[in-house]
């Protein structure tokens, strides 16, 4: 009887250790080292259950059933307690990975286009929808498309206008981008309705007004029946369309050795009494024409060529054509 009381006593203990240590436990990890510690091969109940062999028959039957009890006691406890910490490790993380809707997203700048190249492609869609396509042509050109078959031959003082920068003997950063036209009209038989926007270069000395490297638009049409009229529509329309309601137009007579006759274009705010230069523009020379393998009795055209950043200084008050490259970021945000 002796050895029952004190198998009692120890499976009481057991009892107590095991209900306190599982109130204790926050992880399933714990438990499952407890679990080992407790209800494992060799663990604390089955060490108890050894002494059952030691045992007369009428204790060991008694014994056995406190044992029993004890292991199904310890088989439920350990359950309840690995159900509870499964939920309490799921609300963890359903409190940590949960996403609050009704915070403000997070804004991330994706940076956006230059505004020069905002404008020229404001000005591209402008031609596009009046029925123009968009040519391009190389930056480095050759004196015969920049010069000689735009009627500009060797020694002719005009060339001094293009003050360029040569590459070699007869190869030059275009200084325009009349030379496009050339390019195009030799590839295709008139109609032609293109324009042709691109970088320039001349060797001028920077100031607010003068850059080494700037852009211009060029616009050409040629067909039967043009005249010096379709000319001012179009460049009437096109103001409309970019500058809006509140600018006026003027064409006054110029000299460029390609249009004939030739014009500035110059515009200004209805409020404001300048008149600023856009560009040059005029009927396209007929011996142009002929350079192309046009006939210039039957088909004329006309072209013109706007700076895109006078272009957007005119629109946007800008005073100073440097600020278009510096890349300040105070400047390139704004647009
Ligand atoms: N190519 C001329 C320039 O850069 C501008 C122009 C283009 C003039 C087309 C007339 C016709 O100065």
């Amino acid at each position: 009887m002796a050895q029952l009381d004190d198998l009692r006593k120890q499976i009481s203990l057991v009892e107590s250790d095991l209900d306190e240590g599982l109130l204790g436990l926050t992880d399933q990890q714990t438990l499952e080292t407890f679990r080992i510690e407790f209800l494992g091969r060799k663990g604390r109940i089955a060490r108890l259950f050894k002494v059952l062999g030691e045992l007369d028959a009428d204790a060991r039957a008694e014994a056995g059933r406190l044992l029993n009890a004890l292991k199904d006691h310890a088989n439920t406890a350990f359950d309840k307690c690995r159900d509870k910490l499964q939920i309490v490790t799921l609300e963890g993380r359903i409190t940590k990975e949960k996403v609050d809707l009704t915070l403000p997203g997070v804004y991330r700048s994706l940076g956006h286009l230059h505004l020069l190249t905002q404008v020229q492609q404001e000005i591209e869609s402008i031609f596009l929808r009046m029925g123009f396509d968009v040519a391009t042509g190389p930056e480095i050109e050759s004196e015969y498309y920049n010069f000689e078959a735009l009627n500009i031959p060797e020694d002719h003082p005009a060339r001094e206008e293009w003050d360029s920068f040569y590459i070699d003997g007869s190869h030059l950063l275009r200084p325009h981008t009349s030379p496009v036209q050339i390019r195009v009209m030799e590839q295709t038989d008139p109609p032609v309705r293109i324009i042709c926007p691109g970088r320039c270069y001349r060797r001028d000395t920077q100031d607010a007004t003068h850059s080494p490297v700037f852009h211009q638009v060029e616009l050409l049409w040629v067909e039967e029946g043009l005249s010096l009229a379709n000319l001012k529509y179009v460049i009437e329309l096109f103001v409309r369309e970019f500058f809006g309601e509140g600018y006026k137009m003027r064409l006054s007579g110029d000299f460029f050795p390609f249009t004939e006759p030739s014009v500035q274009v110059h515009m200004r705010s209805r409020g404001s009494s300048d008149w600023l230069e856009l560009g040059g523009a005029g009927m396209v020379d007929p011996a142009v024409l002929t350079n192309v393998g046009y006939d210039p009795e039957k088909v004329t055209g006309f072209a013109f060529g706007f700076g895109v950043e006078r272009m957007a200084m005119l629109r946007y008050g800008i005073d100073d054509i440097r600020t278009f490259l510096i890349n300040d970021l105070r400047f390139i945000e704004q647009f």
